[in-house]
C-alpha cells in the first residue's frame, strides 16, 4: 500500500508518541546528547485532537506509522507542536507532506502568525521550516539542576506572593490579561488543560497587590509556562517559581529559558546546567521573549 497522509485517530496517539520518542532519541544520540525522550501517555495530544482535529496528522505506510504532526491554534497564532518522521524514513518527503497538511490547518483557522520550537542542532528541521517561511529567531535553553543543590542556592529568592490559580471566570480573565501583555495571544483553553493536569500547580505571582504574572510548577520539578506583564518583573517571578519547585519533591528542577530573558543569567548564576539547546522559529517577530518561559517545545 502506498504512503498515506491522513487525519489521526485517538487510538493511534500512543503509537505516534512511541515514534516521536524514537525519532527524538535517534537525533539526540547522533548529536551527542544521549537519549532524552521516553514514550509518555499522550494527554496533550488527545486534548488537542478533541479540541481541533484539523491539526493532527499521521503518515501511514503498510499499516505502520511513518510520521506524525500536530499543530494547535490560539487566536491568530498557529503553532507546530510536533513533527516527527520515523528514523529509517527521513529525507523522503514525508516531513514535507505532513507540514503541508498542518499548514492547511493554519489557513482554515485564519492564523496570521506561525511558530514552533525545534532542536537548535537539527539543520534538517530548520531547513524544512525556513522553506515554509519560518525563520530561526530566539535561542532557548533547557536549564536543569539537582533539586537539593538548587534548594540551598534558591533560598531567599521567593520575592513575590503566590496565590493558587483556579479555573474560575475571574482567574481565567486575569490569565488572559497576563498572556496578552506577554505574548499577544490568549491561551485560555491551554490554561483549562493545565489546571486539570494531575500534579500541576498554577500560581499567580503578586507584587504589592498587583498580579504581575503566573507560573506553573509540576510536582516532578519542571517550571513553566511562566509569564509576566513586563520584563522588569521576570527576575522576581523566576526566583519565586524556582523556590516553589526547589521546595517540592522532584529530583531535578528544570525550565526552558529563552535567550532574551533575564532568567537565563539567573539560572546560570544558580549553577543550573544548559542541557538541550532549542530555537524558536516564526514567520514574523512574534511574542515578547523577555516575558515568557515556555512549558516545553510542544505546548509553548
Ligand atoms: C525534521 C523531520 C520531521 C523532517 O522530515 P523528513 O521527512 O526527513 O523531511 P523531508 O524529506 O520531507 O524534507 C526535508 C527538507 O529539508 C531540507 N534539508 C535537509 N538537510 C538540509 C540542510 N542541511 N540545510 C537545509 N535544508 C536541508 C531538504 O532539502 C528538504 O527540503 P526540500 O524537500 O524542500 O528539498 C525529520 O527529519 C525528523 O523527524 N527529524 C528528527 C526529529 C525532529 O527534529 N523533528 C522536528 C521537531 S520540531
Amino acid at each position: 500500500m502506498p504512503l498515506a497522509i491522513r487525519p489521526a485517530r485517538a487510538d493511534e496517539l500512543a503509537g505516534a508518541q512511541e515514534l516521536v520518542a524514537r525519532s527524538i532519541n535517534e537525533l539526540t544520540v547522533r548529536h551527542g546528547f544521549g537519549p532524552i525522550a521516553s514514550s509518555r501517555t499522550p494527554h496533550f495530544q488527545a486534548f488537542s485532537l478533541r479540541d481541533d482535529p484539523r491539526g493532527v496528522w499521521i503518515a501511514e505506510d503498510d499499516g505502520e506509522i511513518a510520521g506524525f504532526a500536530l499543530s494547535w491554534v490560539c487566536d491568530h497564532l498557529w503553532f507546530l507542536a510536533e513533527l516527527f518522521v520515523a528514523p529509517g524514513r527521513q529525507g523522503q518527503g514525508i516531513g514535507n507532506a505532513l507540514i503541508e497538511r498542518t499548514l492547511q490547518h493554519a489557513n482554515e483557522a485564519a492564523a496570521t502568525e506561525k511558530s514552533l520550537i525545534t532542536f537548535a542542532f537539527n539543520v534538517v528541521s530548520q531547513g524544512l521550516y525556513v522553506r515554509h517561511g519560518m525563520l530561526p529567531r530566539v535561542p532557548i535553553h533547557l536549564c536543569s539542576a539537582g533539586r537539593e543543590s538548587l534548594a540551598g542556592r534558591a533560598r531567599g529568592l521567593a520575592a513575590l506572593r503566590t496565590t493558587p490559580v483556579r479555573a474560575t471566570d475571574a482567574d481565567l480573565q486575569a490569565l488572559r490579561r497576563i498572556d496578552m501583555a506577554a505574548m499577544g495571544v490568549s491561551r485560555e483553553k491551554h490554561h483549562r488543560y493545565l489546571l486539570e493536569a494531575p500534579g500541576m500547580e498554577g500560581v499567580f505571582l503578586g507584587d504589592a497587590g498587583e498580579r504581575v504574572g503566573y507560573a506553573y510548577i509540576a510536582s516532578a520539578g519542571h517550571v513553566g509556562p511562566l509569564a509576566v506583564v513586563r520584563a522588569e518583573a521576570m527576575p522576581a517571578a523566576f526566583g519565586t517559581a524556582l523556590a516553589v519547585a526547589a521546595a517540592g519533591e522532584g529530583k531535578q528542577v528544570s525550565v526552558f529559558v529563552p535567550g532574551p530573558s533575564d532568567a537565563l543569567s539567573i539560572a546560570a548564576g544558580l549553577g543550573m546546567q544548559f542541557t538541550l539547546p532549542m530555537v524558536l522559529m516564526s514567520q514574523n517577530d512574534f511574542g515578547n521573549w523577555t516575558c515568557y518561559l515556555p512549558r516545553n517545545p510542544g505546548f509553548m
